[in-house]
């Protein structure tokens, strides 16, 4: 436990640290890639490129330390990190690594300002969210490996079917390569597929949401092709349209999240996503059609047109049901859509339409897609008076947030 005076030097200078929050993890990260390039293995370049981890880890180290007398207080946040870093293989062996480097550039960006005493506060405050982490950790890597068919670290699967969604979605289906048994998994739960791509040098990690109900003999992903290379974004999702084909191996890690479908509630439940958005979402709609056939439920997609609307058959197969209610929104239908009536609503989901359609604000809200749709959705729930705990959503790549811009 910190003593008195070191919790208030913490938190008397978190504003100066977040007032160069994103100077020093930007040098933090230059110089702990300097020093240990291995770990380019693990982080993702693209969100490097975009600055976007850097404001993660900024934000989630000095959100913590304002608790740092009380981290009981972040633990759903500190959970949800978790999952990810579990997903991603970090170990209790690489804290230390990442404090070091911060502690480093802090003391490079603050200069002078940065005296002995602050440096060892927030050495030893480090040492306190990391334990936090760590604990953490240690319980889910040891739930992932002591569940039936659940293993530790990254498994052989087979890709034993690719199947074309839409223009840019397309599915695998992954097998486990010693042909055993898998971990189950919640709707709305990830895997993370760990690459190596010719020519390059360091492997490369990412997260794909489950597209299919739990209880198969394999996990299936559907992987939207981002904007091409040269842009890092593309580069695995292209990677995995392009090159990987069935037979082919890839390395896959248990699945992880805390974006789940609550199947204990017997609410309305209304699933929200555009675009790829959908995997999640489609794996809640199978599941909660399988195991709660009486729950009322409201799917609602959003894509451009049927040229990017993926698993569209699989979401209609549902519709005959009594207490099934989906909606496909389109902002820029073709002609062929038209004809063939492959849409309820043309334009955006508004509040205006939410409002009219949906059964109850009472209901339980998820959604997930690109961040303004996320941003539009979320404040018309709010205006209409959905409580924020019925509010759950999912973003893909690192955390953000919907309520600044
Ligand atoms: C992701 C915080 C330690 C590697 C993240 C995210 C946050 C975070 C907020 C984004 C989570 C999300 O998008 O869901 C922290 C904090 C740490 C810590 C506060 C220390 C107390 C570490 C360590 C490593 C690590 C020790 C490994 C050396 C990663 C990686 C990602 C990640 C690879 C995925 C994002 C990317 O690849 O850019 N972390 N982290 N983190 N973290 Fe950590």
């Amino acid at each position: 436990m910190l003593n008195q005076k070191t919790i208030e030097i913490i938190k008397s200078t978190v504003p100066v640290l977040e007032k160069h929050g994103e100077a020093i993890t930007t040098r933090f990260y230059q110089l702990m890639f300097g020093n240990h390039p291995e770990l380019l293995n693990i982080f993702n370049h693209a969100n490097q490129k975009q600055g976007r981890q850097q404001r993660a880890l900024a934000g989630t180290v000095y959100a913590a330390a304002q608790y740092i007398d009380n981290l009981e207080a972040i633990l759903p946040v500190v959970k949800q990190i978790a999952h990810k870093h579990r997903s991603l293989g970090i170990k209790a062996e690489h804290y230390p690594i990442v404090g070091k480097h911060l502690l480093l550039a802090i003391k490079e960006v603050l200069g002078d300002a940065a005296t002995d005493e602050i440096i060892n506060a927030w050495a030893e405050a480090y040492g306190v969210i990391a334990d936090a982490f760590i604990g953490v950790e240690a319980e889910m890597y040891e739930e992932a490996s002591n569940q039936k068919g659940g293993w530790d670290g990254f498994r052989s699967f087979v890709v034993d079917r690719k199947v074309q969604e839409s223009d840019v979605i397309t599915s695998f289906y992954l097998k486990p390569a010693d042909n055993k048994e898998i971990a189950q998994f919640l709707p709305g739960q990830y895997i993370s597929i760990k690459l190596e791509i010719d020519g390059e040098e360091y492997t490369h990690i990412r997260q794909y949401s489950l597209s299919d109900a739990p209880g198969k003999d394999y996990y299936r992903i559907s992987v939207k092709r981002e904007a091409g290379t040269p842009n890092p974004d593309g580069k695995v999702s292209n990677y995995l349209h392009d090159v990987v084909t069935e037979g082919e191996i890839l390395m896959v890690s248990a699945p992880a999240g805390d974006f789940v479908l609550d199947t204990q509630k017997n609410t309305p439940v209304v699933l929200l996503s555009g675009g790829v958005g959908l995997t999640p979402m489609l794996s809640m709609l199978k599941t909660v059609v399988e195991v709660q056939p009486q729950r009322n439920v409201t799917f609602i997609h959003a894509a451009a047109n049927g040229n990017v609307h993926a698993l569209r058959e699989e979401v209609e197969s549902l519709t005959s049901l009594e207490n099934v209610n989906t909606y496909f929104f389109y902002d820029s239908p073709t002609e062929e859509d038209r004809k063939n009536n492959n849409f309820d609503v043309e334009g955006y989901v508004t509040q205006d339409w939410l409002v009219k359609n949906i059964p109850t604000v009472e209901a339980a809200f998820y959604f997930c897609g690109p961040v303004p749709f996320m941003k539009s959705i979320n404040t018309s729930l709010k205006n209409i008076g959905v409580p924020q705990d019925r509010i759950h959503f999912e973003f893909f790549g690192p955390k953000d947030s919907l309520e600044k811009n």
